[in-house]
């Protein structure tokens, strides 16, 4: 028996073998060096933390050149009139490398000629998160290093742009902060939450950390912060739960990492997408769905912020503000952007209970639905729907009032009111199309109208 066991453990281990064997070493045909994959952390692994630095570049986007350590970084294909972007991973609770790296890699030098490092620290982040996380400064330093040598070569500090997964987005903080705040940009998805909402700003990610720092928040109620962390912090559909994620433990490991992983998916996107992630500032996500935040006014004045690559995310002034937190809707999958358009109806007069109207954009694809909500004694109710075309590309719009009925009381049969539409961010003007006429909306019946908007 005891033989027996043995002698499959030794298989197990010679597959295991075998397998991290096969992964390194390819070469790439055109460059002629070695292509380094991550590492992947078994049961054998020891307990260095063993960090990896591995280039790609414009002409072998899909081969990692491993930079070796002292003189590696001069002996390599670094272009040091290039800027660099760095990426930093999170916890590994597999000690796999992670499935979007290649995407994310892809993504970036498909929209930029740029070097890009990825840093493996597969090793040191797997087992359990507690001792990931006790890693991060040794992590932290050493990715330090590699930035030394790259601004002795004559690199600006200001050209270097560290992108941290998750718990990677604070050890890109902690680099940061090694160098002063002076590096140009550092860009967080979904940055970590457990441990680090309450720990202090020299020890997670701050807006010190850079010249600009922004996070996309898609998992702030579980393992994402619920904090803004940057100048400027993207609330996607509200930071929490995305559309077309899982809701139910049913679904297993994708349940439980789809939310938090939306961050990187979105990121992807919209560096190969040219559809705009564009996000306005807002006290919370309730306000913005009921139309209070509506342009980049205040304090962008006026350039609104959007998910990318363009520079302080297309925002328009010389010193940003910090922890300005902005949102923005998406669809349920790629490529996510959604266009925003206010929708109102003013009653004619008011009523003494609460008016609900269905609000439905048709274009010759797409139907999109919100539901405008008009409080007791007002005269007006407003609400962001989101839609997958631009609002001159919607036909027709249908209404459909939703009358509140008590077995004691019936609604009125029918509201008579005005609607109107445009779309975000409104101009200074704050300028909206209405239907012309004043309309009359039976209950529970869809009513439907051409909506008049050009192109421009
Ligand atoms: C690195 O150095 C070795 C030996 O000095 C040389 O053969 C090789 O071509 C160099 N590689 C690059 C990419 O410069
Ligand atoms: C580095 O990049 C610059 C700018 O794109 C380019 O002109 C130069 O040829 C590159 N150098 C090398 C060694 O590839
Ligand atoms: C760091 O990573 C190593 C290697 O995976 C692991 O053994 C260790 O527990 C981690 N934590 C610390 C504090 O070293
Ligand atoms: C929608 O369909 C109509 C009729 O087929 C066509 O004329 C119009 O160009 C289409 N619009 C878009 C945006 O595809
Ligand atoms: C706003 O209104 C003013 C005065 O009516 C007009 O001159 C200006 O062009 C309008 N601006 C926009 C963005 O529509
Ligand atoms: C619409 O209703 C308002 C308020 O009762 C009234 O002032 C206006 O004349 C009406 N417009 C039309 C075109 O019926």
């Amino acid at each position: 028996m005891v033989e027996d066991l043995k002698r499959k453990l030794l298989l197990v281990l010679t597959v295991l073998l075998l397998l991290s064997s096969a992964q390194a070493g390819s070469t790439d045909r055109l460059s002629g060096h070695q292509c380094t994959d991550f590492q992947t952390a078994n049961f054998l692994r020891g307990s260095k933390l063993r960090v990896q630095f591995l280039l790609f570049t414009h002409s072998s986007p899909s081969c990692g050149e491993l930079i070796l350590a002292d003189d590696g970084i001069k002996n390599c294909s670094f272009n040091s009139s290039l800027e660099t972007k760095i990426i930093i991973h999170g916890f590994r609770a597999l000690g796999t490398k992670p499935s979007w790296i290649e995407g994310l890699v892809h993504a970036i030098l498909h929209s930029s000629q740029v070097n890009v490092i990825a840093v493996d620290w597969v090793y040191g982040s797997t087992a359990a998160y507690p001792s990931a996380v006790e890693n991060v400064t040794l992590l932290a330093l050493s990715i330090s290093q590699l930035i030394s040598k790259l601004l002795a070569l004559g690199v600006s500090g200001t050209s270097i742009h560290i992108i941290g997964v998750s718990l990677g987005a604070h050890v890109a903080g902690l680099v940061g902060h090694f160098h002063g705040g002076q590096l140009g940009r550092i860009t967080g998805l979904d940055p970590a939450g457990p441990k680090y909402t309450r720990a202090s700003p020299e020890e997670r990610l701050d807006p010190g950390d850079a010249l600009f720092v922004e996070a996309i928040h898609t998992d702030a109620d579980n393992f994402g912060i619920r904090i803004p962390v940057g100048h400027i912090d993207y609330f996607v559909n509200g930071g929490r739960d995305q559309p077309g994620c899982p809701r139910s433990i049913s679904a297993g490991y994708k349940y439980l990492i789809c939310d938090h992983m939306r961050a990187v998916h979105l990121y992807v996107s919209a560096l190969e997408h040219s559809c705009m992630m564009v996000a306005f500032p807002c006290a919370s996500h309730q306000d913005f769905l009921n139309g209070h935040c509506l342009d980049c006014v205040d304090p962008f004045l006026f350039s609104c912020p959007r998910i990318g690559l363009q520079e302080q995310a297309g925002v328009n002034m010389k010193k940003l503000p910090k922890e300005v937190k902005v949102y923005l809707m998406t669809s349920p999958s790629a490529p996510f952007c959604v266009h925003h358009s206010l929708v109102e109806f003013h009653l004619q007069k008011t009523r003494n209970t609460v008016t609900s109207i269905e609000i439905t954009f048709f274009s010759n694809s797409t139907k999109d639905t919100a539901k405008i909500t008009i409080p007791k004694h007002q005269e007006m109710g407003k609400r962001l729907l989101a839609h997958s075309v631009p609002l001159c590309q919607i036909n027709s719009v249908t209404l459909k009032y939703l009358p509140k009925s008590h077995f004691w009381r019936k609604d009125e049969s029918f509201i008579v009111g005005k609607f109107c539409a445009a779309p975000l961010p409104l101009d200074s003007n704050r300028t909206t199309s209405c239907l012309p006429w004043n309309l009359t909306l039976p209950s529970k019946t869809d009513i439907s109208y051409k909506l008049p908007t050009a192109c421009a």
